[in-house]
């Protein structure tokens, strides 16, 4: 059985004051309740060693947006992976539409990134999808196997079960249009089939396939109830924490 697994990309959002005020509303919704799934979120680098503190007691993992896979250097404005782990970071987030779209990231480049994340012992968060022009003249599995086969090679199968890979159509990122559960599930399926074809059987039955796009307290039990959907990715309703822990809920 894959544990499903709930995470919360704050994105470009939350100083200190307000990262405080959420992590601490968060904790106490989540205090005493049976936890089916693993909680982790995602603040901006400013926030995280606050979040590290923070989050102690508590089953809220940590983990971070973006990083460079260089380990240290002249690299103005970066963050290497060690210093993600030095501030309590199991996770970080690469290949987020919104990197590879504004910060013009490439398959190749994300590929480094995951490399050298699993490498100093981070799991990786690897965000793959289509664009709605993409969507419409069909072309969202070859989109989907390119960024798959580039994003994950040269990693091993002992590597992979590091791996989480987050759907996300990047026409549902924040204009509140979900995919279907149907069509999720089917995009899952093939990315599990993917999996299977770089693989092995058992490699990708275990890989935890995150859905994300408009993900809402209103459609995330439907979304997680489709055999291949293990979590979510969440942006915009994990900003308010009674909104996230109903996302939490329903898994
Ligand atoms: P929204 O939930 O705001 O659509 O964002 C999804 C996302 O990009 C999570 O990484």
């Amino acid at each position: 059985m894959r544990k499903k697994v709930i995470a919360g990309n704050w994105k470009m959002y939350n100083d200190i004051p307000a990262s405080v005020k959420l992590i601490s509303e968060l904790k106490k919704n989540l205090a005493g309740l049976d936890l089916k799934a693993e909680v982790i979120i995602c603040p901006p680098f400013t926030s995280l060693d606050t979040a590290k503190t923070l989050i102690k007691d508590s089953a809220i993992m940590l983990g971070a947006q973006n990083m460079y896979f260089e380990e240290s250097g002249a690299y103005t404005g970066e963050v290497s992976a060690e210093m993600l782990k030095s501030t309590g970071c199991q996770y970080v987030i690469l290949g987020h539409s919104e990197r590879r779209t504004i910060f013009k990231e490439t398959d190749e480049l994300i590929n480094k990134k995951i490399k050298k994340a699993i490498l100093s012992g981070l799991n990786p968060i690897f965000c793959v999808g289509e664009t709605l022009e993409q969507r419409e003249n069909g072309t969202t599995e070859s989109v989907i196997s390119t960024q798959v086969s580039v994003g994950l090679s040269g990693l091993s199968a002992e590597d992979l079960k590091k791996v989480i890979v987050a759907y996300e159509p990047v026409w549902a990122i924040g204009t509140g249009k979900t995919a279907t559960p149907e069509q999720a599930q089917q995009v899952h399926v093939f990315i599990r089939s993917l999996l299977r074809k770089l693989y092995s059987d058992e490699a990708a039955e275990g890989v935890t396939i995150q859905y994300g796009g408009s993900v809402k307290p209103e459609n995330a039990a439907l979304l997680l109830s489709q055999a291949d959907i293990d979590g979510a990715l969440v942006g915009g309703a994990c900003l308010k924490a009674d909104s996230f822990t109903s996302i939490i809920k329903s898994a």
